[in-house]
């Protein structure tokens, strides 16, 4: 294991009625209550009501901040911070999913912070030496584990760049994840999140220490859950036991656990952000088609690796192979996997048209120093290309 420092301060409640349960208390010291939400689907499966009802019920004074859109963007966090300071809101309660969640993580810095945010914060890293407003989340859709970490990916339109910081300072105080509130999400936003939570996975499993360590060991063991249970939710969304390992896998994932003593690569993520930023792609769905051809490019790179996931992850028998063979059955079987949950395999599925600036977009990508070597603007869009 390399060294490591860890951190997590939200405090997690999991599980059915966990809501009801326990908001009055976790609320009972706020006055004015920014409720944050985003396009309406809380009003139609009941969760707006029962919050609301538990809210007024403590006597709260409670302010709306909603349409908060996927791919959340920079103007619609000033919103929210202008909300906050008018209304001298006291504790922000964000009822979503990332985009949501992310949102209100920028809005509780912003709303603090008299400079640029987007200059000082999400441009570059900055430095939080100042009290933010207090955040709390309810999850309604899983996949990005952005409950239970300090990171926030906003979209700034001006400039075409969709970019995440992760700040321990914004992690959420508390996080309620009754997995109950995500049944009704529509089919493809349950796998795009749950391929975003196999794709977090990957994108630490796939870089430096490559010797046995325990964050891989945890890594393989939640990459087999995941797989699991995205086949089961896939044959029967109201499966439970399914989507509640979903929702915890996805917390899991990105709960910083998994990065202890890991390099981490996130490349495939960086080149989603920057198509997002272009095309307002769903990000899971971005994910999905990336992910093959990046692995297929770099799998020479890290074979040692790729034919360890393919052994351990999807139980590939190693007999009668050579190291190289088992790496790529292993990415291979990755593809299979997405084309079996019938998630978007090429750009084109994805909405991405030919006029799309490919090679603009993949000149903005950030390059990681990347799980087995870094990248270049040109692979990068050769990449693209083979997803096209
Ligand atoms: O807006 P509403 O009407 O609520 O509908 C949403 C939205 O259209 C819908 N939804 C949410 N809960 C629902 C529901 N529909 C029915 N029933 C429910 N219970 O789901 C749609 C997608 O929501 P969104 O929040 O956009 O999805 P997701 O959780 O995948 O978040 C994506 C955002 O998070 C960022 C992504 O880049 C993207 O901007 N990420 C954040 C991370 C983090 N903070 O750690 C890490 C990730 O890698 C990711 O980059
Ligand atoms: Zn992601």
């Amino acid at each position: 294991m390399n060294n490591f420092v860890f951190e997590n301060s939200t405090k997690v409640y999991f599980g059915k009625g966990c809501v009801a349960e326990n908001l009055p208390a976790l609320t009972a010291a706020a006055r004015t209550i920014l409720l944050a939400y985003g396009g309406g689907s809380i009003k139609k499966n009941g969760v707006y009501d029962e919050i609301t009802a538990i809210l007024r019920s403590t006597g709260k004074q409670v302010v709306e901040f909603d349409r908060i859109m996927p791919n959340p963007t920079y103007e619609k966090v000033l919103e929210g911070a202008a909300l906050v300071r008018e209304n001298q809101a006291d504790l922000i309660l964000a009822v979503g999913g990332g985009s949501v969640m992310d949102c209100c993580k920028a809005v509780s810095l912003a709303a603090a912070y008299d400079g640029d945010v987007w200059r000082d914060f999400w441009a570059k890293p900055g430095i939080i030496d100042f009290q933010t407003v207090p955040l709390g989340v309810v999850v309604t859709v899983s996949g990005t584990g952005s409950e239970c970490n300090g990171g926030a990916v906003i979209t700034n339109q001006k400039v075409k760049v969709k970019t995440g910081r992760d700040y321990p300072a914004l992690n959420a105080r508390f996080a309620l994840l009754d997995p109950a509130y995500t049944l009704s999400v529509p089919r493809t936003q349950i796998l795009s999140g749950g391929f975003d939570t196999l794709s977090h996975i990957m994108e630490i499993y796939f870089s430096p220490p490559d010797t046995e360590n325990v964050s891989d060991d945890l890594a393989e063991a939640l990459m087999r859950g995941v797989i699991r249970d995205l086949r089961a939710a896939a044959r029967d969304p109201r499966d439970y036991a399914a989507r509640s390992n979903l929702m915890w896998e996805a917390t899991m994932a990105e709960n910083r656990v998994l990065k202890l003593g890991k390099q981490t690569d996130f490349q495939a993520h960086m080149m989603e952000h920057q198509l997002g930023a272009y095309t307002d792609c769903n990000h899971g769905l971005g994910l999905a088609v990336l992910h093959p051809a990046y692995y297929r490019h770099i799998c020479e790179k890290g074979t040692v690796k790729f034919a360890r996931f393919a052994a351990r992850v999807w139980g590939i028998d190693p007999v009668g192979r050579s190291e190289a063979e088992l790496a790529r059955a292993g990415v291979e079987a990755l593809a299979d996997f997405i084309r079996e949950l019938g998630l978007p395999a090429t750009l084109r599925e994805l909405g991405v048209r030919s006029e799309t600036p490919l090679k603009e977009i993949a000149d903005s990508v950030p390059l990681t120093p990347g799980g087995y070597g870094k990248l270049t603007h040109a692979e990068v869009l050769n990449i693209f290309k083979a997803c096209y």
